[in-house]
Order: C-alpha cells, then sequence, then structure tokens
C-alpha cells in the first residue's frame, strides 16, 4: 500500500495548530474564498466527481446526499456535523476537532455555501470535553475575524454555526436520533422515510454530514477532485453497489498492537498491513485471533482474511457489515472470543434505545445467553439460537427503525460462524469464567 503524504492530519501536533493564525499561515480559509466564488452546483459537482464517501460509518456518496434536498426551498436548510463519535474504537473524530479545528469549520463553511445552508450545529458527545472548549473557541476566532456572520466577507453569504453537547448514548449517532436530540428530545431515531435531506432538524430540509467528511471536503475544494481521486480504489466491477472508495481515510488501531494510534492511509489497505507496518505488531509476539474492521458493529474478520482491503466494499467479501468507521481492533490469540463477544454483546444491549421490541429483546437476550455461556451453564443449541435471534433483528432484516440492531447482530453472526469451534469447546467443557449476579452479590457482602 503506497503511503500518501498526510493531508487531514498534517497539522496535528504543530505549536498551537488549532488556532486561526496558524491555520491561516499555513493555507487555512484559501478553499472556502476559493468555494465563495463557485456556485452551489459547481461546490456539489466537484464533491460528487471527488467520489468522496461519508466518513462516519456508512459511506453514503456526499454529494450525491446533498443532491436530494429540495431544490429552490424557501426556507431555512439545516447542515448537521456528527461529532458524536460512538462507535467503540473510533477516535479519528476527536483528533481532528482537538488538533486541528479549523480544518472542520471550513469544510462546513464550504459545505453550508454548497447547500444553501446559513446555519449550522455541530453536535458533540459531552465526554469530548476538549473538542468542546476547542470548537468553541475557533468559532469564536471566527465570528471576531468576520468570518461567521452576516455578509462574510462582503459576499452576501451568512453563516452561524452552533456547538451543540449531547448525553453520550451511541444512538445520539444515529443521525435522527441526533436530530432528536439536537431538537432537545430524547435520541430515539425517526422511522425514515421521510429522511432528513427532506424533513430533518425542527422538520426543516437537513444534511447529516461526519466531522472527518468536513475536513475531506475542505482538501477537495483546496486540491481538487482529481487530487482525492488519485488516491484509494475503484469499484469493485463485481458489486454493482459499490462507488469506490477514494481519498485518504483515518484508520483508528487499537486492541492488542504495539503502537495503537490514528493512521492516515489512502482507502484500501489491508489490516496485516496497518497492524505490521503501521501498528509495529502483536505485543509480546502473539498472533493475530481476530480484527475487528471498523467498531464492532462491523463484526469480525479472523486470521484467515487480513488481507482483504479495508475500503468500503473490502470487509463484506469477509461476510462483515462494512468498513463502518475505519476503528480496526486486533484481538490476540491468548484472548477468548467468548469473553470478547460477550463484552460487545453487553454493550449494544445497554445502548439499545428500546423503542423496536426485536432490538430492545433481541440485544438483551443475546447478552444473557452469552452470559449464560460463560458460567458454564451454556449448551451447543444456543450457538444456533444466537446466529437465530442476531438475524432476525435490524433494518436488513426489517424488523426495527435504525441500524443499531444490525450493528449488534453481526459480531454474534461472524463469530459463531468463524469461531465455532471455540464457542463449542468452551461449552463442552463446562467451564466457568464467571459467576452468577448472585454468587458476586453473596460474595461482595
Ligand atoms: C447506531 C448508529 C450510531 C451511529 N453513530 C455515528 C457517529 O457517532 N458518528 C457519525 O458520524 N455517524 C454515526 N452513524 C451514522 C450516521 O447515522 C450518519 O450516517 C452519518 O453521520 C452521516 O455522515 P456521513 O455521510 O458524512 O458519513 C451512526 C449510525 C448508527 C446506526
Ligand atoms: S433499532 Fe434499536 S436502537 Fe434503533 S430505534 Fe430500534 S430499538 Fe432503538
Amino acid at each position: 500500500m503506497p503511503k500518501c503524504e498526510p493531508v487531514l492530519l498534517a497539522r496535528v501536533g504543530k505549536p498551537d495548530s488549532a488556532s486561526l493564525a496558524t491555520y491561516q499561515r499555513d493555507g487555512g480559509y484559501e478553499a472556502f474564498k476559493k468555494a465563495l466564488k463557485m456556485s452551489p452546483e459547481e461546490i456539489i459537482n466537484e464533491v460528487k466527481t471527488s467520489g468522496l464517501r461519508g466518513r462516519g460509518g456508512a459511506g453514503f456518496p456526499t454529494g450525491l446526499k446533498w443532491t436530494f434536498l429540495p431544490k429552490n426551498h424557501a426556507g431555512p436548510i439545516y447542515l448537521a456535523i456528527n461529532g458524536d463519535e460512538s462507535e467503540p474504537g473510533t477516535f479519528n473524530n476527536r483528533i481532528l476537532m482537538e488538533e486541528d479545528p479549523h480544518q472542520i469549520l471550513e469544510g462546513i463553511m464550504i459545505s453550508c455555501h454548497a447547500i444553501k445552508s446559513n446555519t449550522s450545529y455541530i453536535y458533540l458527545r459531552v465526554e469530548y470535553g476538549k473538542s468542546y472548549r476547542v470548537l468553541k473557541q475557533a468559532i469564536e476566532e471566527l465570528y471576531a475575524a468576520g468570518l461567521l456572520g452576516k455578509n462574510i466577507l462582503g459576499t452576501g453569504f451568512d453563516l452561524d454555526i452552533y456547538l451543540h453537547r449531547g448525553a453520550a448514548a451511541y444512538i445520539c449517532g444515529e443521525e435522527t436520533g441526533l436530530i432528536e436530540s439536537l431538537e432537545g428530545k430524547r435520541a430515539w431515531p425517526r422511522i425514515k422515510p421521510p429522511f432528513p435531506a427532506i424533513e430533518g432538524l425542527f422538520r426543516k430540509p437537513t444534511i447529516v454530514n461526519n466531522i472527518e467528511t468536513m475536513a475531506c471536503v475542505t482538501h477537495i475544494i483546496n486540491r481538487g477532485a482529481d487530487w482525492f481521486k488519485s488516491m484509494g480504489v475503484p469499484p469493485d466491477p463485481n458489486n454493482p453497489r459499490d462507488a469506490g472508495s477514494y481519498g485518504p481515510k483515518l484508520y483508528c488501531l487499537s486492541g492488542h498492537i504495539n503502537k495503537p494510534g490514528c493512521y492516515e492511509i489512502p482507502l484500501g489497505v489491508t489490516s496485516r498491513e496497518l497492524i505490521e507496518e503501521y501498528g509495529g505488531g502483536v505485543p509480546n509476539g502473539r498472533k493475530v485471533k481476530a480484527v475487528v474492521p471498523g467498531g464492532i458493529s462491523m463484526g469480525f474478520m479472523s486470521a484467515d482474511e487480513l488481507d482483504i482491503p479495508l475500503d468500503f466494499n473490502g470487509p463484506g467479501k469477509a461476510g462483515c457489515l462494512g468498513l463502518g468507521t475505519a476503528a480496526v481492533v486486533v484481538v490476540d490469540d491468548a484472548t477468548s472470543m467468548v469473553d470478547v463477544l460477550f463484552n460487545c454483546a453487553r454493550f449494544f444491549a445497554h445502548e439499545s434505545c428500546g423503542q423496536c421490541t426485536p432490538c430492545r429483546e433481541g440485544t438483551a437476550w443475546m447478552q444473557k445467553i452469552l452470559w449464560r455461556i460463560r458460567s458454564g451453564q451454556g449448551e451447543l443449541r444456543d450457538l444456533d439460537l444466537l446466529t437465530e435471534v442476531a438475524g432476525s433483528m435490524g433494518i436488513i432484516p426489517g424488523t426495527t427503525i435504525c441500524g443499531l440492531s444490525d450493528g449488534a447482530g453481526w459480531p454474534v453472526k461472524n463469530a459463531i460462524q468463524k469461531f465455532r469451534p471455540e464457542f463449542e469447546e468452551f461449552i463442552k467443557s463446562g467451564k466457568k469464567v464467571i459467576r452468577h449476579a448472585e454468587e458476586l452479590m453473596a460474595a461482595a457482602h
């Protein structure tokens, strides 16, 4: 995999990288000035031509999403920026927000001009205190410099950007849950259609885009669509639904790895390259047992699947849900997949918002069955039961409102399919790795 000159992370770690002065010294806001001279349609075309796909998890083409807004809409259009970053293992948005907020803000300003929006909200999870403080200061600097507010640079373009802190739940990152939360309500995802581009925030047309997506927009306008498209992977001819995977991507590497971190690499790096070339291998000379390709909701790749490219199309070839957030979590061969899967199930059972019965009950059942297995009382048929429950909940089987449920089912399906002998051996051994809640309670008294 050819390395690329870092662009998204280029300013990370530089002294005073978050200030407007240093950003402008490094050429910042030239892309915005360029965009102000372009028509909204020209900007949208440039973003479409670049092949940019949203970095928040679903990989939807950004320029195409913008075209879903109603034409010549008289009322307000909103741009809601998703900084919830709730997918386990994902921390690229936080690094961008803390270290180079103006790169994101410039992308937001360009995007607002493109979609004819005069108001943008950045939604942040509440734990991201530093991101909030840094972004707040950066926005204040922009107002003071006349780059936000009324009649920006005398062009007649008005724009306000607001920061909004959520209560920190996984579901706040789902775009319609985020919209509900922005409106001051509980983050219960909405039934779609209508999609947010038609009826979103305050029931007005709204685009929801991720933080990293906004950073990419800045560089696409600055360097051009061809530059962006010169990196990555073209569409898979065997998959008519694949729109290609272009541009640089921030891969988050964590778990059993010598050098965890956030790495900027063109889309299409393999897990093996990431682990060996960037992450310095697995600690203590251990081997890889499994890899999460892009947040735990995407499922698991096995050690035999490490050479599959981590582009938008690749993980699907290994039976995973997708690339997700490109948060790669490495599991070494000393780790029990029974434990790993139990932790995943516990997370999703906790985070289900409870609106849809298959998700509310299904996530809880999966957690209970895995608890039973871990407490030495599992039966072999539990594995089929888990697979059946996991396969019957979600948007894909058509039983729920949002994709949290699909994400909860995928690691279960993958783990049992790919690591079944380990689960069977565990059940047959009658091993007990945890005590029952009652025993734990009794021990505590
Ligand atoms: C349960 C769930 C959680 C999500 N969490 C996030 C998140 O934290 N950040 C994010 O950008 N997208 C998240 N998404 C995806 C968003 O719904 C949406 O697709 C994305 O913000 C759109 O931005 P993009 O097109 O720029 O990727 C989540 C989706 C689901 C189903
Ligand atoms: S799928 Fe789950 S998280 Fe999503 S709306 Fe339904 S109950 Fe809530």
